[in-house]
């Protein structure tokens, strides 16, 4: 017996978590216990040539997807909010498990997809979605079985991090480090995302709503890129000691959080943190400190999360704390159904 998979998409991450399952089938077969097939991948252009496995179904129709007997999971890697939102809600229905790398669609409609997951009786994995290889997903559910967190901040846009950087070591143009990070595979199809901040801004609606339980009032929440940095204001920031790194932040109480380029001095937390590396640092009521550091985007870091989901859906690990919130939604609509 074989698990039966599909890919949604197969950009570099889609074509990251292919890579990942050929060249870690021994590791995840005996996890596993069988191995993991993937039987199709939804494209946008089938006539590009791809290096896949002879059988492997290319489609650019969904219909080809979703009519698959006993397809079990499904790797979700397109970019927007639709049709990823349409498509994984079917898949669900349909009985499979969602392991999705799509940060604008779970800062968005996280919840909506929490509640289907429990209505359908599937899982929903998305570690992927924050910070690349580091597993935070993760590492907060542990957490948060008995810590309370009072705050956090984060680097959680490689792109940005790795432009501060080229240009400060280097003195690359903000331009030309924004190339570099488009050719290296780190920036979004609409790079836009990630130098004006959106991105980081979805990573962080994701971690807040993860922590709290609670859907958080995004209108609330500033956000700032990293456009108006010049190469000026960073070799100046240089000569006394300082860098600009782009943050995001959370507080608990006062309730506070934003996303904006911040300066810091050497003894802050995120001071080597260069590239395209992400840092989370967590301030918990009973561990205190700690920081989580390592490539938050490229093909394999970020199929490395995805695969991480994967097992963690098999090996029977509690979904995230999305728990409030699906039982909030679920109460509402509940109710709503009974007025009608
Ligand atoms: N464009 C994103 C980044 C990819 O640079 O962080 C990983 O989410």
């Amino acid at each position: 017996m074989v698990k039966k998979a599909a890919i949604l998409g197969f950009g570099t991450v889609g074509q990251g978590i292919y890579d990942a399952i050929q060249t870690h089938d021994d590791e995840l077969q005996s996890i596993l216990g069988e191995p993991i097939e993937i039987v199709a991948i939804l494209v946008k252009n089938e006539d590009k040539g791809r290096a896949v496995n002879e059988g492997t179904i290319i489609t650019t129709s969904f219909q080809d997807i979703v009519s698959i007997p006993e397809l079990e999971i499904v790797f979700e890697a397109i970019v927007d909010c639709e049709p990823a939102f349409t498509y994984i809600q079917a898949l669900m229905k349909k009985g499979c498990h969602i392991i999705t790398a799509n940060k604008k669609l779970v800062a968005h409609y996280g919840s909506e997809l929490m509640v289907a997951a429990e209505k359908y009786g599937v899982k929903l994995r998305y570690d992927a979605t924050v910070a690349g290889a580091v597993p935070i997903i993760g590492a907060l559910q542990t957490l948060l079985r008995t810590n309370r967190m009072n705050s956090f901040q984060g680097i959680l846009n490689g792109t940005s991090n790795f432009i501060l950087t080229e240009m400060r070591t280097k003195g690359l143009s903000f331009d030309d480090a924004l190339l570099q990070a488009q050719t290296l595979g780190y920036a979004e199809a609409d790079p836009a995302s990630d130098i004006e901040g959106i991105d980081a801004w979805n990573k962080l609606v994701i971690l807040i709503r993860t922590i709290t339980g609670n859907e958080p009032s995004t209108g609330n929440i500033h956000r700032e890129g990293i456009t108006s940095i010049s190469q000026a204001f960073i070799s100046l920031a240089e000569k006394i000691g300082l860098r600009f790194k782009h943050l995001a932040y959370f507080n608990q109480a006062p309730l506070q959080y934003w996303v904006k380029p911040v300066l810091i001095d050497a003894s802050h937390p995120f001071y080597q943190v260069d590239g395209v590396n992400n840092s989370i640092h967590l301030d918990c009521s009973l561990a205190g400190e700690l920081s989580f550091t390592g490539p938050g985007a490229g093909k394999l870091p970020t199929a490395s999360a995805l695969l991480e989901d994967l097992v963690g859906i098999y090996q029977g690990i509690n979904a995230y704390n999305g728990q409030k919130t699906v039982k909030l939604l679920l109460n509402e609509s509940i109710s709503a159904e009974e007025k009608n």
